[in-house]
């Protein structure tokens, strides 16, 4: 169903989404990230700006526009994520988390490029070792080391921290707030969503399993199933985002 005409069901409600990946430093040119475009939050926004919702979009990057009408909070790491959240969330009467936020961030980002030749420096000797061990003969490349026998050797290790829970935190300090949050995973969708459900003390989760055709990050289309904080269950059929948004405010309404 493509609707022209949207009912103004959502005028006069505070409509709180976060969308996209976030980015977490590794040095000044590199980070950690994920393949979350952004199109399934950005469409909720957008939907439900059409159905007269003041909406808040806390976003980090995208190469999408942000929909007309919707207030976008620009952020780029986990930690401005929860810092975005924490200060628009009192006054919302929904909330619906659908960024990607990146579980762990390198503890010490570094203030100047890493560079090759003080990492290699401390393993240097182990990898000339290995280039003369294999003896290679450069005019043929069917005689090349496999990079991975000597990659080991030149081995860059970056510490990692967990970032904060952003939904959690949201679940700890909401009072009247419809929370939902959103769970992609490769296995065991329904015990992990109800499991999230209640860990985060969420309203409820849309999840969907990775790697259904025409499903996830970059595609236009999405395949999920709705867990509500009261066990019911809804598994909606593959469709477009823009009409995964939809349905998903008309549950929300229906349950506030
Ligand atoms: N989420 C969050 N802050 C984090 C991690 C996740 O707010 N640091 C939110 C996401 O926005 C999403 C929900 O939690 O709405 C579920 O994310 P998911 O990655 O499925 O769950 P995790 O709790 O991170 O567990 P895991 O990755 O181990 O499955
Ligand atoms: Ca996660």
């Amino acid at each position: 169903v493509v609707r022209l005409f949207h009912p103004k069901d959502l005028e006069g409600k505070k409509i709180l989404v976060t969308a996209g990946p976030t980015r977490e430093a590794i040095d000044p040119v590199r980070y950690i990230t994920n393949h979350s475009s952004g199109k399934m939050g950005y469409a909720i926004a957008e939907a439900a700006e059409k159905r007269g919702g003041l909406v808040t979009l806390i976003s980090g990057h995208t190469s999408i526009f942000p929909p007309f009408g919707v207030d976008v909070v620009k952020v780029t790491s986990a930690l401005e994520m929860a810092d975005a959240v924490m200060q628009n969330m009192d006054d919302a009467d929904i909330i619906i988390k659908v960024a990607a936020v990146a579980d762990y961030r390198p503890l010490e980002p570094k203030s100047s490029k890493i560079k090759k030749d003080k990492v290699n420096a401390v393993s240097e000797h182990s990898v000339s070792e290995t280039f003369s061990a294999v003896g290679q003969d450069l005019t043929d490349a069917s005689s090349f080391p496999d990079v991975n026998s000597f990659s080991a050797n030149a081995a860059l290790t970056i510490d990692l921290v967990e970032n904060p829970d952003i939904l959690k935190m949201a679940g700890e300090r909401k009072t009247k707030q419809f929370l939902a949050g959103f769970a992609a995973e490769t296995e065991n969708l329904d015990e992990n969503a109800l499991a999230k459900i209640r860990k985060k003390n969420l309203d409820m989760i849309v999840g969907n399993i990775v790697g259904v055709e025409g499903s996830g990050f970059e595609s236009d289309t999405n395949k999920v199933k709705f867990f509500f904080r009261d066990g019911t269950v809804e598994e909606l059929p593959l469709a477009s985002k823009k009409q995964v948004a939809h349905t998903l405010l008309d549950r929300i309404l229906a349950k506030i």
